[in-house]
Parts: structure tokens; sequence; C-alpha cells
């Protein structure tokens, strides 16, 4: 049975309880999740052909550091849109056009572009299956849909550490305050396929936890953001989730980080059906890129 994809927490939205863009320094934990991102987040990006001419659509563009890797990438365009632009507005270069939208409103955004990119974004958002559907009908034939979101490495074996109780209570806060749902990112394939993209494939890449990386950085100031709803689901104390920082900070560390799953999915040619009746070998370059 496939499972439910609807709305889990008490109606709390990204950006509001938590993460509310507003509060100092918002904007450097995005650029800390960044860095430890955006080099695999690009070269997967060339491996599939993007570059010269493509129009492109970033969803949910945060800080707008893949727009504009983009951009220096040689692209044409990019549309970055976020439900608030106050980031995307301080860093702006030529070729950038930047729209506020919800994404989840129906008809965000009209028009067709050659890459469709939208990186830990779904995972917060419910309707999930929904939003794969309209992103996937903004691409243009020939074109590709991107999807980058967390996946969870933690499981019932996982060692009990100081990281490990405090990441397992953030996902269970996340998802009580504001839905975040990393339980589906392993589907997104096959989403992908449900909505009429093929080929498809995926991968995945896990940053190194080392002392003072951005990976690092990135989940000591996530955490505290989070910390209230992290308190609220009962696991945690204050004491635990300063232990975590500390934890996370020192050579003692020995956790697996979060990993970022990417997968993408094709559109068919105007008239023709999944897969273009090709293979990846005869329709597009090695990766999977168009020719
Ligand atoms: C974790 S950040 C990721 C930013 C960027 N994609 C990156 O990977 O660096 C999530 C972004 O999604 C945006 N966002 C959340 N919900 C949204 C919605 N409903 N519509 C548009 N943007 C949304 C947030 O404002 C935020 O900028």
């Amino acid at each position: 049975m496939e499972p439910i994809d609807e709305p889990l927490s008490g109606g709390g939205r990204y950006g509001e309880a938590v993460f509310p863009p507003g509060q100092a320094g918002e904007g450097e934990r995005i650029d800390f999740g960044a860095l430890a991102y955006d080099d695999i987040t690009m070269a997967r990006l060339r491996a599939l052909g993007v570059g010269p001419g493509w129009r492109c659509l970033d969803v949910g563009a945060g800080t707008g550091t893949v727009s504009r890797s983009l951009l220096a990438a040689g692209v044409a365009s990019v549309l970055a849109v976020d439900r608030d632009v106050r980031f995307l507005g301080a860093r702006t270069v030529p070729g950038l056009d930047v729209r506020e939208a919800d994404i989840t409103a129906p008809d965000f955004l009209s028009g067709r572009f050659r890459l469709v990119h939208a990186r830990f974004v779904l995972m917060h958002l419910p309707e999930r299956d929904r939003l794969i559907t309209a992103l996937a009908a903004l691409v243009e034939p020939g074109g590709v849909l991107v999807l980058s979101d967390a996946v969870d490495l933690t499981g019932d074996r996982t060692p009990e550490t100081p990281y490990s109780r405090v990441m397992r209570a953030m996902w269970q806060g996340l998802r009580a305050t504001i839905g975040t749902d990393v339980s589906r990112v392993p589907s997104y394939p096959h989403l992908l396929r449900a909505a009429g993209l093929g080929p498809v494939a995926a991968e995945i890449h896990v940053p190194p936890l080392l002392p003072g990386s951005p990976i690092s950085r990135f989940w000591a100031d996530t955490w505290e953001r989070s910390r209230a709803a992290m308190l609220g689901t009962g696991l945690v104390d204050d004491t635990a989730v300063d232990e975590a920082v500390r934890y996370l900070g020192s050579e003692e560390c020995a956790a697996l980080s979060a990993g970022m799953l990417t997968a993408w999915g094709w559109k068919p040619e105007n008239g023709r059906g999944l897969d273009n009746g090709r293979g990846p070998e005869n329709g597009r370059g090695a990766e999977g890129g168009a020719r």
C-alpha cells in the first residue's frame, strides 16, 4: 500500500515557528549547508549536461548559492523562487531573476524550464506527491527535474551517542512542529517516475562530520534553532542538546551525518513515452545529460 502523503504537523510551517528568515544568522545557517553540499550539487548538475543555453528554475532557493553557481557555469538564466526572498535580493547577479512565491499555492508559477531544481525544500512541505507533479509540469520536454533532500542514516542499531539522541529528537520535533518528513526521501526516484518522468536515477552524498566543518556547524546551528521543537518531544533536555553541540565540535565525535539524496528524472520529448524509447546511452550523454 502507498504511504499516505498528508500533513504531519500541528499546522506550523517552515520559516514560522522554526527557521524564521528574520532571525539573526539564519542566512549563515543556510550557507553552512550550502558550503557542505554545493560542490556535490554542481558536479551532478554539470554531469546532467546543465550549461550554456539552459533556462533554469531554482525552487526554495534560500540564499541563492546554487542559482549563482548555475550562472557562473554559463546557463542562460535562473529564476530563483522562495517564500521569502530577502537573502536572494541581497546578492543579485546578471541573469538572476528573483520571485517571491509559495510553491504550495496552486499554479504558483507558469512557464517551462530545461532544469527545475529544488534542494532541502520538499522535505519540509506537505503534499509531496502533488508538488513533485507540479514541478514536473514546469520542466520542458527533454529537460530534467532534480530534487535533493536529507536522508536520515540513524537506525535501531545506531550506537547511542549525544549526536544520535539529538538527531532523533530533531527529526521528531521538526515533524511535530512544521511537518518535516524525511522518511519518504528514498522514494523520490519512484515519485519522479509516477510524475511521468523517465529515465530516473539517484545518488547519496554523506559529508564527513569533522570538528569545525561546514556540516558540523550547520547541525549545531540547526539544533540551536530547533531546540524548542526538540525539547517538546520529551526525548532530550537542554543538557543533552548542549552535550551534543560540544560532542559534534570535538575529536570525540564518531557519527554519520544525515546524507543528501539527489534524484533526477527526464521529461520525455513531445510525443514520446518514458525513456523516449531510447536508453540513456544513445539518447543522452554518459551521465544522462542532453547532447
Ligand atoms: C533549508 S532552505 C534551502 C535553501 C536552498 N535550496 C539550499 O539548498 O541552500 C529551505 C528554503 O525553502 C524555502 N521555502 C520553504 N517553504 C517554502 C514554500 N512553501 N515556498 C517557497 N519556498 C519555501 C525557505 O524560505 C528556504 O529558503
